[in-house]
């Protein structure tokens, strides 16, 4: 292995530039590779100058910053791309002219950094000949073959900490507090804050929802004396028989933005006569310094991602398993992606201290 090459795809996730980091300092230090960091996602071969040269100085000091310094894009789908033609615009399978540059760049591994739609598309890639390895992304942690991945820790300490002020808030003013939390199919961002943060209800994609239900525990807690409650529900979450709420539609590049269903279920809890605001937290979920474990996590994979180029276990995936870091193949990790399980403890447990998952 002479040649390795990095890129990340999809949206950014805080771990991404300690991914690089470490899987430059190993490639370079224990491998004596050349590095090659590819600019904006898959696009970055597909356009002028961008596939750049990467050495220890410029992944020195990156550990604790947030984005990616390689650029992200999650349009960058080049078995699907739009361009214009004769004045109109159409879809093109530029998945040709990826490969052709990608073969040119005359890399022996390209590490793809990114989140079910990147790490698929990596896989196709494969199977035309590109030598890939993924290294799992996403805040929403719904990767499968992986217990954890990258973002996800970072993510949920920033939705904690939005729980737990907008609880002193809510207190103050006895007042409904409805907070959306990310999370486009899994829930678990907003099923692990909803608990560190005390939620009074957790409303998430797996468990579609009622809105009496929600209404019947926010109008037990006044009975009971708690003039106040907190809501965390994820953007993916649906009432029963209803749909998600989606502000803007997809298309071949752009998978369709979720978003809404906070002020769907602050409005039904206002209308029923208690005094409610809603906050989306968005894109403060993803920006910004990873925690110690998310920069902990990203080191390890970073590295685990080289050594397993360097033993040629292409169409792979870095994993962690039972603490340990290991691997497993791409088709695997994108057979059944995670989602949460109604059966474990944690839905148990918040189930048990009086939680509602506005099913009940
Ligand atoms: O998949 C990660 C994620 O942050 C989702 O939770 C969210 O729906 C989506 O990305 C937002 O994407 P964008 O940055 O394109 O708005």
């Amino acid at each position: 292995m002479k040649r390795i090459g990095i890129l990340t795809g999809g949206g950014d996730a805080p771990g991404l530039n300690a991914v690089i980091r470490a899987a430059v300092k190993t490639a370079i230090l224990q491998y004596e590779c050349e590095v090659y960091g590819v600019l904006d996602g898959y696009d970055g071969f597909l356009k002028d100058n961008g596939v750049i040269p990467l050495s220890l100085k410029d992944v020195s000091g990156i550990l604790p910053r947030g984005g990616t310094i390689l650029g992200a894009a999650n349009r960058g789908n080049p078995f699907a791309r739009k361009i214009m033609q004769d004045g109109k615009e159409v879809t093109v399978d530029k998945s040709d002219e990826l490969i052709n540059s990608m073969m040119q760049s005359g890399l022996d591994a390209l590490l793809v950094l990114g989140g079910d739609g990147t790490l698929r598309i990596a896989h196709e890639l494969y199977q035309k000949g590109i030598p890939v390895i993924g290294v799992p992304k996403t805040i929403d942690n719904d990767i499968g073959g992986t217990e954890v991945t990258f973002g996800f820790d970072t993510a949920l300490n920033i939705a904690t900490e939005a729980i737990d002020r907008l609880h002193t808030t809510a207190e103050a003013h006895h007042r409904v507090m409805v907070l959306e939390l990310m999370g486009r199919e899994a829930g678990f961002i907003t099923l692990h804050a909803g608990i560190s943060g005390g939620a009074d209800v957790i409303l998430i994609p797996e468990i579609p929802f009622k809105f009496e239900s929600v209404i019947d525990k926010i109008r037990q807690r006044i009975e009971r004396g708690s003039l106040f409650s907190v809501l965390a529900v994820s953007e993916g979450a649906e009432p029963l028989g209803g749909t998600q709420v989606f502000p803007r539609g997809g298309d071949e590049m752009y998978v369709p933005r979720l978003g809404g269903i906070g002020h769907s279920v602050g409005e039904h809890i206002d209308k029923q006569g208690f005094e409610t605001r809603v906050t989306v937290l968005g894109h403060l979920q993803r920006g910004g310094t990873p925690t110690a474990f998310d920069r902990w996590l990203a080191t390890r994979y970073g590295a685990a991602a080289v050594r397993l180029a360097a033993r040629g276990g292409f169409d792979r995936m870095v994993a962690l398993r039972g603490g340990q870091i290991t691997d497993v193949t791409l088709e695997e990790a994108l057979a059944v992606p995670r989602r949460v399980d109604l059966n474990e403890d944690a839905v148990i447990t918040a189930r048990g201290m009086g939680i509602s998952f506005g099913d009940e």
